[in-house]
């Protein structure tokens, strides 16, 4: 099955990326500010066709729960950011293997810092994490990013330390178990 179940709370539409969502991909992932963070060596998106390329690999995952969402506000109907619940790789030489534990992320367009709407996703993505039977998710983020570090306590996930268990980087490690574990 493609595609990702829709989500919804009293703000935000979590729903799947359409190839129209090319702009705002690209406005969001070509800033420093966004990428600075993300992975082992940040890079700004280039132009709109790696936007559209990054979005037909989102729209091609086929996993029972795991998805890429794209974030819209409910009363604007504008995209705000993106939410992740994917596998995360272990540390270890290139190419990176599958550490077998789910990881939880999000992306936000800065004009839409500051108003809960990450954490809204974040837990309405973790909740439809575990009713569907994940046993644990866990997040990892740069020990500079604190803005993400915040995200994570507030939605619940307890922080474990540093670890570089995960993308060949050390990183600050949180997680959560579920009823399932
Ligand atoms: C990480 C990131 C998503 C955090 O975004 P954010 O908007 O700060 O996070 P939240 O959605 O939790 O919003 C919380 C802020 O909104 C404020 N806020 C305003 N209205 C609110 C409301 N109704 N509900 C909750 N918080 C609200 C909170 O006080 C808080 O502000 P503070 O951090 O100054 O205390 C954002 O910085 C980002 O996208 N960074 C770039 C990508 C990145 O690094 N991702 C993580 C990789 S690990």
């Amino acid at each position: 099955m493609n595609g990702v179940k829709s989500l919804e709370t009293e703000r935000l539409i979590l729903r799947q990326w359409e190839p129209e969502d090319a702009g705002f991909v690209l406005d969001l992932y070509s800033r420093w500010e966004v990428q600075r963070f993300i992975g082992n060596s940040p890079q700004v998106m280039a132009d709109v066709a790696q936007a559209e390329e990054r979005i037909r690999t989102w729209r091609a995952m086929d996993h029972p729960v795991d998805g890429i969402w794209a974030v819209e506000l409910k009363d604007r109907k504008v995209l705000a950011g993106t939410l992740l619940l994917k596998g995360i790789p272990a540390s270890g030489p290139p190419p990176l293997q599958p550490s077998g534990d789910t990881e939880i992320g999000w992306h936000f367009h800065p004009d839409f810092w500051g108003h809960g709407y990450a954490s809204g996703a974040g837990r309405a993505v973790l909740d439809y994490a575990f009713a569907s039977g994940l046993p644990k998710v866990v997040a990892v983020t740069a020990p500079a990013n604190t803005a993400s570090q915040k995200v994570c306590i507030r939605i619940g996930l307890r922080h474990q330390g540093q670890t570089a268990r995960y993308y060949s980087m050390l990183c600050e490690l949180f997680e959560l178990t579920g009823a399932a574990a």
